[in-house]
C-alpha cells in the first residue's frame, strides 16, 4: 500500500479515534460510564481521602505497602503516632456546605475561576478565567492520568509509579527556589520549570512545550493547588471541635486570601551569594582539595548527611514526605539528579533542604566554603574517575 493511502485509510481514522477517546470526560470519580454527565455539568470531586495533619515521629522502614493503597496507608498513620483529618467522617450537612462553598469560589471544570482575585495576581500566576478555561482539556489529556483531575496526585496510572505524582493540594512542592524555599512553596517559574523540563529519574516527563503553553499549564496547576489547599484548611478546621468555624463561607474567603498571599510572597526571588564553581572540565588540585574536604564533611557528625544517606545513599533508607508517604533518600552515587540542574540549585538544596521531601537544611554551623565543598563533592560523587584517589578508595572500595 502506498504511504499516502495508508495514511488516509489507517492512520488518520486511528488518530481521530484516539483523540475522541482522550476527550472522554474523566472528572467525577475518574469514570467514563453511561452516567457521565454532560461536560458543562461536571464538578470537581469533593475531597474524601485523609488529610495528613502531623507526621509520625518515627521513620518508615520501607515503601512497599504504599503503592495502590495510598489512602489505606495514610489512614493508619495515627497508629504510628501521626495525626490525620477525615473528610469522609464529617457530618453530611457540613460536607454539603463545604462542597458548595468550594464550588462557589473555584467554579467547575467548564469554567474554573478564583473568586475575588485581584487582576495583577491573576495575571502573574496565569489564573484569569480565560487562562484557566483554555487549558482544562490539555491538563485532562496530558496530566490528570497521573495528577488526578483535582490535582490530588491519585490519577489512575500515577499511583503505580514511585515517587508518586505530586499531590498539588498541600501547596508544597519539591522544587522551590524563591522566598518559600524553606517551606516548599515554589515560585511560579519553578512550577513552569518542572512542567517544561520534567523531573529526571521519575515518570514526570519533560513536555518541552512552548513557554506560553507551559505558563497556562502552570497556572492551572497553581489553581488546583490553591483550590485544594483552601479545601484542606476548611476540612482541618471543621474536623477540630475547638476551631470549627460557624460561617464556612466567610472562613473560606479568609483562607483563600491567605493562601494567595503565600503564593505571592513565595514568588519573590532570593539571590544566592555563594560562589560555587561551575564544574571544571579537568579536575584542578584546588578543586580536588575541595572535593576531599566535602567528602570529610559529608561523612562527619557535623555534616550529618550520612544519618540519612547511609553508604552515600546506596543503602535503601526512607523518610516521610509532607504527604505522609515514605520517600526514598536519594542514592547520591546515581548520576541522575531530580532537582539540581545548576551549581546554584545544588547550593540552595543543601542550604535550605527540600522541605516537602524530608531533606533538611544543612546544619547551621556550616559556612559558605563548607557548602561549596559539599556541593563539589556531591556533584563529583557519581564520577569515580574524577575523585581524588584516597576519596575514591573510601567511596568505592573494591
Ligand atoms: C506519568 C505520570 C505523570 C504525568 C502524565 C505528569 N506528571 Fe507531573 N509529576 C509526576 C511525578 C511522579 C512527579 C513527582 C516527582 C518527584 O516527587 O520527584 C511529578 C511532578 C510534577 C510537578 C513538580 C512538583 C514539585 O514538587 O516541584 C509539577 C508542577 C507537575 N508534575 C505538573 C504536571 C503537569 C502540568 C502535567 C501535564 C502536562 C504532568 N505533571 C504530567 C508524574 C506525572
Ligand atoms: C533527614 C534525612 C536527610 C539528611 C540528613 C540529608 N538528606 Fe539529602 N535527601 C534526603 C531525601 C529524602 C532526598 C530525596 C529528595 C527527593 O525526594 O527528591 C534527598 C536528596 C538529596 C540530594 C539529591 C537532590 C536531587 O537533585 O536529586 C542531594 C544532593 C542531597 N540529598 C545531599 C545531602 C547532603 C550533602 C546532606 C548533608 C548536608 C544531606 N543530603 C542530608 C534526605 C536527607
Amino acid at each position: 500500500m502506498p504511504p499516502t493511502r495508508l495514511l488516509l485509510i489507517v492512520i488518520i481514522p486511528l488518530m481521530v479515534l484516539l483523540a475522541a477517546v482522550a476527550t472522554i470526560p474523566v472528572f467525577v470519580g475518574g469514570g467514563d460510564n453511561a452516567d457521565t454527565p454532560a461536560a458543562h455539568e461536571l464538578k470537581y470531586a469533593a475531597r474524601t481521602d485523609p488529610v495528613v495533619v502531623a507526621l509520625p515521629p518515627t521513620h518508615p522502614a520501607d515503601r512497599h505497602k504504599v503503592a495502590e493503597k495510598l489512602d489505606e496507608y495514610i489512614t493508619q498513620l495515627p497508629t504510628l503516632g501521626g495525626v490525620i483529618a477525615r473528610p469522609d467522617q464529617l457530618p453530611d450537612d457540613q460536607k454539603t456546605r463545604l462542597a458548595s462553598v468550594v464550588e462557589s469560589l473555584f467554579g467547575k471544570p467548564a469554567a474554573p475561576t478564583v473568586a475575588g482575585i485581584d487582576p495583577a495576581t491573576a495575571d502573574r500566576f496565569a489564573l484569569r478565567p480565560q487562562d484557566l478555561a483554555s487549558v482544562v482539556n490539555h491538563y485532562r489529556q496530558s496530566c490528570s492520568n497521573c495528577h488526578g483531575s483535582t490535582g490530588n496526585g491519585r490519577g489512575v496510572s500515577g499511583l503505580y509509579s514511585f515517587p508518586h505524582p505530586r499531590d498539588f493540594r498541600s501547596g508544597k512542592f519539591k522544587l522551590a527556589t524563591g522566598a518559600g524555599v524553606g517551606t516548599g512553596r515554589p515560585r511560579f517559574a519553578d512550577v513552569m520549570t518542572a512542567i517544561k523540563l520534567g523531573v529526571p529519574g521519575t515518570t514526570m516527563q519533560a513536555t518541552g512545550l512552548p513557554d506560553a503553553q507551559v505558563r497556562r499549564l502552570a497556572g492551572y496547576t497553581v489553581f488546583l493547588s490553591i483550590r485544594g489547599e483552601v479545601e484542606v484548611e476548611l476540612i482541618k478546621a471543621l474536623a477540630d471541635p475547638d476551631e470549627a468555624p460557624s460561617d464556612i463561607e466567610a472562613e473560606a474567603k479568609k483562607r483563600l486570601a491567605a493562601v494567595l498571599k503565600k503564593w505571592t510572597d513565595a514568588d519573590a526571588e532570593v539571590p544566592l551569594t555563594h560562589a560555587v564553581q561551575p564544574r571544571p572540565e579537568a579536575v584542578t588540585p584546588e578543586y580536588a582539595e575541595s572535593v576531599r574536604r566535602g567528602q570529610k564533611l559529608f561523612t562527619s557528625a557535623q555534616g550529618a548527611c550520612t544519618s540519612c544517606h547511609t553508604n552515600y545513599g546506596r543503602t535503601p533508607t526512607y523518610r516521610y514526605d509532607v504527604w505522609g508517604v515514605p520517600n526514598e533518600v536519594r542514592n547520591l552515587t546515581d548520576k541522575e539528579r531530580h532537582w539540581a540542574r545548576t551549581p546554584e540549585d545544588f547550593v540552595r538544596q543543601l542550604k535550605y533542604g527540600i522541605a516537602a521531601a524530608g531533606m533538611p537544611a544543612a546544619p547551621a554551623g556550616l559556612n559558605d566554603q563548607d557548602l561549596a565543598d559539599l556541593v563539589h563533592f556531591v556533584r563529583e560523587l557519581p564520577f569515580a574517575e574524577r575523585l581524588p584517589d584516597d576519596v575514591r578508595r573510601e567511596v568505592y572500595p573494591k
